[in-house]
């Protein structure tokens, strides 16, 4: 397939790289550019060679939301039966590979939810992130009233989503909303650095490893706690976990068979 409002790459031959691509709108998400990346998302997903993914944006916006001039003319008929903008992302959710977003400026409305989709959030110092909808009428309606609450708590949350205002780089690090803050020009060494380590490691404990961390994320602890019990103890049934360990026990770095 070929994309219009996404570039896609390779690093390594095993990290896939999506880079939005709508610099004059700053990255304004819509139906194409979500098609475009949900499209990109699932053939790296089934990539034998890749073991993690990457979103980025420019160093002025990962992504100032979903695109408000295509938006301003829908009525409810248009959103609701066309699922308006939101009828992919759970394309997203579906990969099993790790999604790493490499922030830099502006991470707003959609954009902010795209991050959060993401598996971890890795910011440049100029990162801003926000959920301005309330400014325009309207709320959050990609994950954003859920999932920042479960990041930041709910006081923050209710501040950014009923204020509008935005966080910078450093209160997003404070409040847990992205895990590392690095300098703008280094984002991009940071966060492929951190993918080809998770791409070394046996893919079979990384997919399970992002199951296991989503269960408690989206459920109950009790529930969580069974669910990683049983995928903890079924890795020891793999070529991997004694490749592992025997590597740590004899002092050498493991070579593990599923990456
Ligand atoms: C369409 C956008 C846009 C957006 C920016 N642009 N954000 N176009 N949709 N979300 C366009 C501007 O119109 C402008 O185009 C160009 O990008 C540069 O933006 P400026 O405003 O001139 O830049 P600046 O002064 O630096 O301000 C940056 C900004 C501001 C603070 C990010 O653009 C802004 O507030 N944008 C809107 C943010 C927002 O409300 N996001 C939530 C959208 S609703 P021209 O042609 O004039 O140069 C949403 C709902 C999600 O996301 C629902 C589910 C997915």
């Amino acid at each position: 397939m070929a994309y219009e409002l996404i570039q896609v790459r390779t690093e390594a031959d095993k990290v896939g790289v999506l880079t939005l691509n709508r610099p004059k709108q700053l990255n304004a998400l819509n139906n194409q550019l979500m098609d475009e990346l949900g499209a990109a998302l699932k053939a790296f997903d089934a990539d034998e060679a890749i073991g993690c993914m990457v979103i980025t944006g420019s160093e002025k916006a990962f992504a100032a939301g979903a695109d408000i001039g295509a938006m301003a003319s829908y009525g409810f008929a248009d959103v609701y039966k066309g699922d308006y903008i939101t009828r992919n992302w759970e394309t997203i959710r579906s990969v099993r590979k790790p999604v790493i977003a490499a922030v830099s400026g502006f991470a707003l409305g959609g954009g902010c939810e795209l991050a959060m989709m993401c598996d971890f959030i890795i910011a440049a110092d100029n990162a801003k992130f926000g959920q301005p909808e309330i400014k325009l009428g309207i709320i959050p309606g990609a994950g954003g009233t859920q999932r920042l609450p479960r990041a930041i708590g709910k006081a923050k949350a209710m501040d950014m989503v009923l204020t509008g205002r935005m966080m910078d780089a450093a209160e997003a690090e404070r409040a847990g909303l992205v895990s590392r803050v690095v300098p703008l020009e280094k984002l991009m060494e940071e966060t492929l650095g951190a993918a080809l380590q998770i791409c070394d490691y046996s893919q079979l404990a990384v997919l399970a490893a992002k199951e296991s961390v989503n269960r408690a994320y989206e459920g109950g602890l009790s529930d969580g706690v069974m669910f990683e019990r049983r995928l903890f103890h079924a890795l020891f049934a793999t070529e991997d976990q004694k490749e592992g360990m025997d590597a740590f026990v004899n002092k050498r770095k493991a070579a593990f068979k599923h990456r």
